[in-house]
């Protein structure tokens, strides 16, 4: 017995990198599986291999950044499972430019992938959940978003992407809260993998016959498997970095210091008082993520 046996699950981008190899390993713990993926090939070619290993898959080409699309993809685990347990958002595109070269279609096509992409499909899932909860039953969802270290740490070159997956990261916890009381629980992970997304920068990092490779998407699944399914039900609001064999849970904005002075502030008293509000920090850029 798989420990997602009886579930349904939707995974948005499935058709190929890590959204594929998060929709194989749900369907190989028994759910059913909704193969999300605006490229129609990409998508049967992975709902083909769920189904020669055993699995359930049906296919979905909606376009998740737009309500229509994520309202279709929602009502289409419905209508064929009975039932949504699972939604994984994991669909997503890169226009890469620094922010004074960029252009509005660079920034508006990655803001509304990968933000209204989330929110659309998470929309229709918890009015769903929502529902179920009203008429009395007891759902157990499970929202699984997409964030990235470069919406963590600000990676230069991506404002667009980076500021979308910052974006993610708050909704997460949004998400988390406002869902609580209807049995949902809204992870994030920020995963490291070579896929078509990264290939280019990930060059000359290719799987060395007989040993782990750490740079496989699959590697990146079982996390999500696991966020998927009864043992994590008291998991809510966190965000973690995957990469290789190595989970790492993150910690999100915290107070770093309070200074307080008498009445409304002065700029003569911020200039007395610079050197105990940065205390032994850098008044600088923060640093820029944690290694491996
Ligand atoms: N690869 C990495 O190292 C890495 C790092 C951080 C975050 N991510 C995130 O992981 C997720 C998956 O990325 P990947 O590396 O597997 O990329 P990928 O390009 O291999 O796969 C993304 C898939 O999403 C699909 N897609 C794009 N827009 C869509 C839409 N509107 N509706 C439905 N499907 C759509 C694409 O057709 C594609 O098949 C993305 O959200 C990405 O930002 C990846």
């Amino acid at each position: 017995m798989g420990t997602l046996e009886g579930k349904s699950a939707i995974v948005t981008g499935s058709g190929r990198g890590i959204g594929r190899a998060e929709a194989l390993a749900l369907a190989a713990e028994g759910a059913a599986v909704i193969v999300n993926d605006v490229d129609a090939d990409q998508a049967e070619a992975v709902a083909a291999e769920i189904a020669a290993a055993g699995g359930r898959a049906s296919v979905s080409t909606e376009d998740v950044a737009t309500w229509a699309g994520a309202e279709a993809v929602v009502e289409q685990a419905l209508d064929e499972h009975g039932r949504l347990d699972v939604l994984v958002n994991n669909a997503g595109i890169l226009r890469d430019a620094m922010s004074f070269s960029m252009t509005e279609a660079d920034w508006d096509d990655v803001i509304r992938v990968h933000l209204k992409g989330h929110a659309a499909t998470s929309h229709f899932a918890g009015a769903h959940w929502r529902a179920r909860a009203k008429a009395g039953e007891q759902p157990s969802g499970r929202i699984i978003n997409t964030t990235s270290e470069s919406g963590l740490y600000g990676l230069a070159g991506q404002v667009n992407y980076a500021t979308a997956k910052a974006g993610i990261a708050a909704m997460t916890i949004v998400l988390g809260r406002e869902l609580r009381k209807y049995g949902v629980t809204v992870n994030a992970i920020a995963p490291r993998a070579r896929t078509r997304m990264t290939e280019t920068v990930l060059a000359g990092l290719e799987p060395e016959e007989g040993r782990f490779d750490e740079w496989d998407p699959a590697n990146i699944a079982p996390v999500v498997a696991w966020l998927a399914g009864d043992d994590a039900a008291d998991v809510s609001g966190q965000v973690f970095v995957v990469f290789a064999n190595r989970l790492h849970l993150m910690d999100g904005w915290d107070l770093a210091n309070t200074i307080e002075t008498e009445g409304r502030w002065t700029i003569d008293e911020f200039r007395a008082r610079k050197a105990e509000l940065f205390a032994d920090r850098s008044s600088g850029l923060p640093r820029m993520g944690f290694g491996s």
